[in-house]
């Protein structure tokens, strides 16, 4: 979407935004009036508990139609190929993996029939760790809402648009943009491009956040300014709407008589948000050595952080300049949007993935090792793609569909053979 238009949003990371779509529809002065403007309803939602110390504190209030409360029971529908943490279908592996691209989803697949988990960590239930989920759809979720009340949503679009009708209004996410849909926040996909597929990553314990800066400033990475929150939109339908709801890893349905995409009005700091990642102030030495990929993180949480290897200058002498050999103690989805990767060069393709998980040795391969350390050290642009990382603390198990899946590389191993014995004694 244009991000130069200011107009439909409110630009900002993690302060006070508020909006009304319709004029005086937003109370000034306090939050729940005897009556609220316009025949509203007043409704409180809470991203963090009511005693988090101010900086972490996350609400907003909502002036809707209806109130959320008036809906009938859920009831458990069928999660396909969904899954939730804990992840237990296999054993914790130390092997490192890469997938293809998920196969085309059949004609009529909306974006919650083509949901398909990865894996992950932690515990939906106690709100920690994260999962790495697909998407691909074909078809708008027409009279279907979603939402997630385990954690969350960082969408990652690789292939077309999605357009995220949300209760704080729309934002609409291309491919080298991600937006965020927090925990509990209703919304509903459509497909400005017809089709879409992308990575989703689901953070159930506490919110991304900007990075602390420390010696680099008061300015670069990810600009504050740059996060932008839709403006208040509604729709005032009548007519049976499917709402799904994400809760303790499982799929429930109840089937409301409007839209609970109704919110006329809203103020707060628990909201959706759009970031264009080619706004990310990339930073690297300008003398030697690689700096840890922890310079390129856009968003940071305990269970998970958000990275992109965006364009940048290589410059350092006397250097090995694609990432180098390593084993972490965190572990690292890769995925990416566009073109390729630096350190591979061949094998991962957009839309597709890679996991290292926790203390697994990787790097380049031999190809890209064999052309790095005998390459002439002039400045070189590194703009052939862009690539992400969801960098987590815990390892990543893998759903049995993942294990087991015919897109996922036999054999990727031998990226690392052949890099032979160079030793000289
Ligand atoms: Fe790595």
């Amino acid at each position: 979407m244009n991000a130069g238009d200011l107009t439909d949003f409110s630009p900002g990371f993690g302060n006070q935004h508020s909006s009304e779509a319709v004029p005086g529809a937003l109370p000034l002065g306090r939050n729940s009036p005897q009556r609220a403007p316009l025949g509203l309803y007043a409704e409180q939602l809470s991203g963090s508990a009511f005693t988090e110390p101010r900086a972490t504190n996350r609400r907003s209030w909502l002036y809707r139609i209806r109130p959320s409360a008036a809906h009938p029971p859920y009831h458990r529908v069928a999660n396909g190929a969904l899954r939730g943490a804990p992840f237990e279908e296999t054993e914790p592996d130390p092997n490192r993996m890469r997938w293809d691209p998920l196969p085309e989803p059949p004609p009529g697949t909306d974006f919650v029939a083509g949901l398909w988990t990865l894996g992950g960590n932690g515990d939906a239930r106690r709100r920690t760790g994260m999962a790495v989920h697909l998407y691909r759809a074909n078809s708008p979720m027409t009279d279907r809402v979603f939402g997630d009340a385990d954690g969350e949503l960082l969408f990652v679009p690789e292939r077309g648009s999605v357009s995220l009708c949300t209760e704080f209004g729309r934002l609409v996410a291309a491919p080298g943009e991600v937006a965020l849909i927090p925990r509990g926040v209703r919304f509903r996909v459509e497909l400005p491009d017809g089709s879409a597929r992308g990575y989703l990553c689901e953070n159930y314990g506490e919110p991304l956040d900007l990075p602390e800066l420390g010696p680099i400033g008061a300015n670069g990475l990810a600009a504050a300014r740059d996060f932008l929150v839709p403006a208040a939109a509604y729709e005032d339908d009548t007519g049976p709407v499917e709402v799904i709801t994400k809760f303790g890893g499982n799929l429930w349905a109840a089937t409301y008589d409007h839209s609970p995409l109704d919110v006329v009005a809203w103020h707060g700091n628990h909201v959706p948000y759009l970031y264009d990642l080619r706004r990310f102030n990339v930073l690297g030495s300008i003398s030697f050595d690689h700096p840890d990929p922890s310079i390129f993180t856009v968003l940071t949480a305990p269970s998970v952080d958000f990275v992109v290897f965006a364009p940048r200058w290589l410059v350092g002498e006397d250097t090995f300049r694609p990432p180098y050999f390593h084993r972490n103690v965190m572990s690292e989805y890769m995925g990416l949007i566009e073109g390729a990767y630096d350190a591979k060069a061949g094998g991962f393709v957009p839309g597709g993935g890679s996991l290292h998980n926790m203390m697994s040795a990787h790097g380049p391969d031999r190809e890209t090792f064999l052309r790095a350390s005998t390459a002439e050290l002039k400045p070189q642009k590194a703009d052939e793609g862009l690539a992400f990382m969801f960098e987590t603390r815990w390892p990543v198990t893998l759903t049995a569909q993942a294990l087991n899946s015919e897109h996922r590389q036999r054999g990727y191993d031998d990226v690392w053979q052949g890099l032979q014995r160079n030793f000289l004694v």
